[in-house]
């Protein structure tokens, strides 16, 4: 899509995820504008294949971990701080959607509520607490979180605890954006809406399911994860310097029906 640019010349970044979809933009991106990034996501192999396809010289680096395991998040986040000696940028992208049993709350499992808010919600503020932790301590920053516009919308009906935690990271991220706004780190968020993923795929190769989500967006198609990957880059740049607790929507226009 975009060509090279050094807008990120010297910044280092960790971005959860980053083996699919989203979060895997977003680190070929950041890479190819010049920073520094750690791929995390759970699958090593995953990874691996993504960082073979960045320019060896962008010197990316793959840390396998779990978001939502503290021990596992925390060592991650660390690790890459140590290989890049410090970080700028925290992308809190990592979560998980499920389409089959996420459901109307009076047939919703308790199980299935509480896997969504540990993955989503839990993830996104272990990965906040350990990378704002460096991001302190280089002075300051950009986090930028992924939720959803579900998260404040309900737009995916029968997916209440899915939206549940998306919500959740709204309410965080906005409460963070305030409390360290004085110490020089912005913390902002994209909330994407219909996205061709691999989080997507069953709807995705379904042609009646397809156009049933499209004819619902104003623009009439599904979103690429190229497109929420340069509302990302935006926010972790300087150029959004004055942005501070801002949730950025990437939906094609639904946010304004
Ligand atoms: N695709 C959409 O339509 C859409 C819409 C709104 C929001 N989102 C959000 O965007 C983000 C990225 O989604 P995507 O569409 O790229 O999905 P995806 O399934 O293609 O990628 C998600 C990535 O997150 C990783 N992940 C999930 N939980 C993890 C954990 N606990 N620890 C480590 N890695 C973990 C997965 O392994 C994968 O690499 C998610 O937070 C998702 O909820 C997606």
């Amino acid at each position: 899509m975009a060509s090279a640019s050094d807008r990120f010349a010297g910044k280092r970044a960790v971005v959860t995820g980053a083996g699919s979809g989203i979060g895997r933009a977003t680190a070929t991106r950041l890479a190819r504008e010049g920073a520094r990034v750690a791929l995390i996501a759970r699958g090593r192999e995953r990874l691996e294949a993504i960082a073979a396809e960045i320019d060896p010289a962008a010197g990316a680096i793959v840390l396998p971990a779990d978001c939502a395991d503290e021990v596992s998040i925390a060592a991650a986040i660390d690790q890459a701080a140590a290989a890049f000696g410090g970080l700028d940028i925290v992308v809190s992208n990592a979560g998980i959607e499920l389409l089959d049993e996420d459901d109307r709350v009076d047939r919703l499992e308790l199980a299935v509520w509480q896997r969504l808010l540990r993955n989503n919600l839990d993830g996104q503020f272990l990965t906040c607490k350990h990378g704002i932790r460096h991001l302190l301590a280089a002075g300051g920053g950009a986090v930028v979180c992924v939720g959803s516009n579900t998260g404040y919308l309900g737009m995916a009906t029968n997916e209440p605890a899915y939206s549940a935690s998306k919500g959740g990271v709204f309410a965080m991220m906005r409460v963070m954006a305030i409390d360290y706004a004085r110490e020089n780190i912005r913390v902002n968020m994209v909330m994407p809406g219909f996205i061709d993923t691999p989080m997507n795929e069953p709807v995705m190769r379904d042609p009646n399911e397809l156009r049933y989500w499209s004819d619902q967006i104003p623009i009439g198609r599904a979103g690429s994860a190229d497109e929420c990957a340069a509302a990302i880059l935006w926010l972790a740049s300087d150029e959004a310097s004055y942005c501070v607790g801002t949730a950025l929507v990437v939906d094609g226009g639904q946010a304004a029906i």
